[in-house]
């Protein structure tokens, strides 16, 4: 392998704390730990955050490194930890604004290492995440869904026996269940993005028409439509990317069927 090719490779690395701190000494003491809520830790009961960054560039031949993956926590916690505490001190209720500025600040601090920032993520709970991609002003806010719902495998386009070795026991006559999880992501400006609107869009876009149903024999949506993970996430694009629904603000759909496949449909592939 040539060791002098500057082929780009993305590194990512997550930082894990606890805020607010309502006993600093103790929540900072015995050193920084990237445990859950790791340092800050919390000294009682306080909400755990995570911030994740990307970072794309060649490696150093001589480390093989990108960058030094305390470098990228001496930032997150030199900065960004102190932006969080200050705009919950200051009751800033517009986490898009706080991940929009940190972009700005921590790319300018990653540029003085050499190091191009590709991502920043801040997750607020596990299933609520913001996010900056890139210097274009936009912030990308997602959130998991869940609904349970039964589906039969099945194509009237192909035989009986083609069907079977397609679908193997997916296409059993009385169906069987999942419980999916649907991640959706819609991007705009700080202050364009809305958690309420999200959340009641895709109650009543979603999960009302697909939760406790039988895809097939329900749902009008799947009529002559194999409903397999693609086909769910394209229906579920479909809905929520009318212009009544989340418009143009939609980002991306991603279902999971089960902890390990999952399917996605983005602006970027849809021509959105
Ligand atoms: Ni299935």
């Amino acid at each position: 392998m040539n060791q002098g090719m500057a082929i780009t490779v993305r590194l990512g690395r997550q930082v894990r704390f606890a805020l607010p701190l309502d006993d600093t000494e103790a929540s900072m003491s015995g050193g920084a730990t990237n445990n859950y809520a790791g340092w800050p830790r919390p000294n009682g009961v306080a909400p755990y955050y995570t911030v994740t960054l990307e970072v794309r560039g060649p490696t150093d031949p001589r480390t093989g490194m990108l960058v030094n993956i305390r470098t990228l926590d001496r930032i997150v916690r030199g900065e960004m930890i102190g932006l969080i505490a200050q705009r919950i001190g200051e009751d800033d209720r517009d986490p898009a604004g706080w991940v929009a500025s940190a972009w700005r600040e921590l790319g300018g601090k990653l540029r003085a290492d050499a190091v191009a920032l590709s991502g920043l993520t801040f997750h607020w709970t596990p299933y609520h995440a913001l996010s900056v991609r890139g210097d274009d002003g936009m912030v990308y806010l997602s959130e998991q869904f869940e609904f349970a719902a039964a589906h039969r495998l099945w194509s009237d386009r192909l035989s009986e026996q083609d069907n079977r070795e397609a679908f193997g026991k997916c296409s059993n006559p009385a169906g069987h269940g999942h419980n999916y999880v649907v991640e959706v992501t819609v991007s705009g400006r700080p202050g364009e993005l809305g958690l309420g609107r999200l959340e009641r869009t895709v109650r009543a876009e979603v999960i009302e028409r697909l939760d406790h149903k039988n895809l097939n024999c329900d749902c009008p949506e799947f009529a002559g439509l194999n409903p397999t993970v693609e086909n769910i996430a394209r229906v579920i694009w479909d809905l929520l990317s009318a212009p009544d629904a989340l418009g143009e603000s939609l980002h991306a759909v991603r279902v999971h069927e089960t902890s390990k496949t999952w399917a996605e449909v983005r602006a970027d592939d849809a021509g959105h």
